[in-house]
């Protein structure tokens, strides 16, 4: 059982397979292309987008983003943070271009470390992939990305949620423990956060409670959208703004 606290640890342990553990995972890169391109296509104006990859990882999310800005002819600069040494280890071993930097923190300090990280400015967007679950302080984060965001800003959030259907939970147990858990021992010997994934999954939001949240934090515009195949009632992208006025 992993608790909170110990998470970065175990992100930690877990650093080194992680890549190979997602290359195995169909449609996970395309899933997170889908949500960088709901953020990018969204963006205001058509300046440089400062952008945040909340929970960035390995890498994987930031990389998503700069292909979406890509293909959306706009220059951005990305800050991506993430609470685990390892994590943020296995994205500086990869080649970045100009604009792009990595600060090691909790998603809970970016209100008190916005300037430390060079954030006080304001962003245009924030991703938050594969985080949110992992936050207990939901609410109080997600009122930081919008004192954070500009008016106008956007944050896109990708996240597993089954509260809502008894099917997207027997679904999501029986991929977990006949694939995903096997597969973690097969890559790493370790199934430690891949247990943890389930039962996490398990106790996050239902996709109405986070839209709740979302409103209740003051952002409009609020849209769900989730994926296709096996994932479908399972893995949802939100989308919503910080209103203008
Ligand atoms: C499942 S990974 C996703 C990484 C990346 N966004 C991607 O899509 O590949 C979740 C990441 O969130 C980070 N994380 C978990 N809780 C966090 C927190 N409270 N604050 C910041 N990062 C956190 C973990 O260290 C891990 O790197």
């Amino acid at each position: 059982m992993i608790t909170t606290d110990e998470l970065p640890l175990a992100f930690d342990e877990a650093a080194p397979s992680y890549d190979a553990m997602v290359a195995r995972n169909p449609g996970y890169h395309a899933h997170l292309a889908a949500a960088a391109d709901a953020l990018l296509t969204a963006l205001p104006a058509d300046r440089t987008a400062r952008l945040v990859d909340l929970g960035c990882g390995s890498g994987a999310s930031t990389r998503a983003l700069l292909a979406a800005a890509t293909r959306a002819v706009r220059a951005v600069e990305v800050t991506g943070v993430d609470a685990s040494r390892g994590m943020l280890d296995e994205a500086a071993d990869k080649v970045w271009p100009t604009g792009v930097r990595f600060e090691h923190g909790l998603a809970q300090e970016l209100g008190a470390r916005a300037s430390e990280w060079a954030l006080s400015g304001g962003v245009e967007g924030v991703l938050a992939a594969y985080l949110f679950r992992n936050v207990s302080e939901r609410d109080e984060v997600l009122t930081d990305v919008h004192r954070l965001l500009e008016p106008g800003g956007v944050l896109v959030v990708q996240e597993y949620s089954v509260a809502h259907s008894r099917l997207a939970d027997v679904v999501w147990s029986l991929v977990c423990w006949l694939v995903v858990i096997p597969l973690s021992w097969l890559t790493s010997r370790q199934t430690r956060l891949y247990r943890y994934l389930w039962r996490s999954v398990r106790g996050f939001d239902s996709v109405q409670t986070f839209v709740d949240r979302l409103y209740r934090a003051g952002y409009v515009d609020v849209e769900v959208r989730t994926a296709a195949g096996w994932q479908r009632g399972i893995l949802h992208t939100f989308r919503a703004r910080k209103p203008v006025a």
